[in-house]
């Protein structure tokens, strides 16, 4: 548990926090995932308890304790995290998605594990996995807003840079694509945010230039700044 310089502050406020990764099943023993390791989205679960909002935190295929006072609903795919957070999202006046959420699944599910040698024409063939797209589970949330204020919707981004441009430049783009409050983003390379207890992240505002950094810190650090950054806005 690291400090929260801003402890309180939440309190009489519902929050809803997706963490982990989801998993997209191919056969009974193979799925399609991610490395997210949900400690970033755990973190801010537990930032947001001890400030004294109301938990709950959906949580997708992550190895984690749950955060005392948090109560955690799990899930396992894309389409079973829309649901749980749009349930959780009733009424609650903030919903942070910090899951990775597959775009994809598998368009077909094998109720029997796929063979090796499935096609006995060409025993080494290799099976082609056809995809269909998940919905947009943050996006989702914004239409179903409309015109309201509430919740508060925050997105977060892994991003890296290429040869379309900068880290900040994708952000930009995604956070006026999406049409959520805040989106928190953070650089990611093989190593640099998986699993590790560190991270660094910049949070933009919708309608705004500023940009908030925080980190390199434990990610109950970084958990207080996206806090404090959401309680301007309630
Ligand atoms: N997200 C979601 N539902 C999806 C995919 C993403 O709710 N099917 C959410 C994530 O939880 C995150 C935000 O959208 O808060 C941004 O996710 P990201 O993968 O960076 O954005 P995409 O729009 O999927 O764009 P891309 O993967 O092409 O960068
Ligand atoms: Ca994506």
């Amino acid at each position: 548990a690291g400090a929260d310089p801003v402890p309180g502050g939440l309190e009489g406020r519902t929050v809803v926090v997706s963490a982990g990764g989801t998993r997209e099943p191919l056969d009974p023993v193979r799925f399609l995932g991610n490395r997210s390791s949900g400690k970033q989205g755990y973190a801010l679960a537990a930032v947001a308890a001890r400030r004294g909002a109301e938990v709950v935190l959906v949580s997708a295929n992550t190895e984690l304790a749950p955060p005392p006072g948090v109560s955690v609903v799990p899930v396992s795919t894309a389409l079973e995290l829309k649901a749980a957070v749009e349930e959780a999202a009733e009424g609650a006046d903030v919903v942070v998605m910090a899951a990775a959420v597959a775009d994809f699944r598998p368009a077909h599910y094998a109720d029997a594990k796929i063979k090796k040698s499935h096609d006995p024409a060409d025993p080494d063939a290799a099976p082609v996995v056809e995809l269909v797209r998940n919905p947009d589970v943050l996006a989702g949330l914004v239409e179903r807003r409309g015109d309201e204020a509430s919740p508060v919707i925050v997105g977060f981004a892994a991003e890296t840079g290429d040869d379309e441009g900068s880290v900040l430049d994708h952000a930009r783009a995604k956070l006026a694509r999406k049409g959520c409050d805040l989106l928190v983003v953070n650089e990611v390379g093989t190593d640099k945010t998986f699993g590790r207890d560190d991270n660094t992240i910049h949070i933009l505002r919708q309608g705004s230039s500023h940009v908030i950094d925080a980190g390199p810190a434990p990610k109950d650090e970084v958990a207080a700044a996206v806090w404090d950054a959401v309680q301007q806005i309630l």
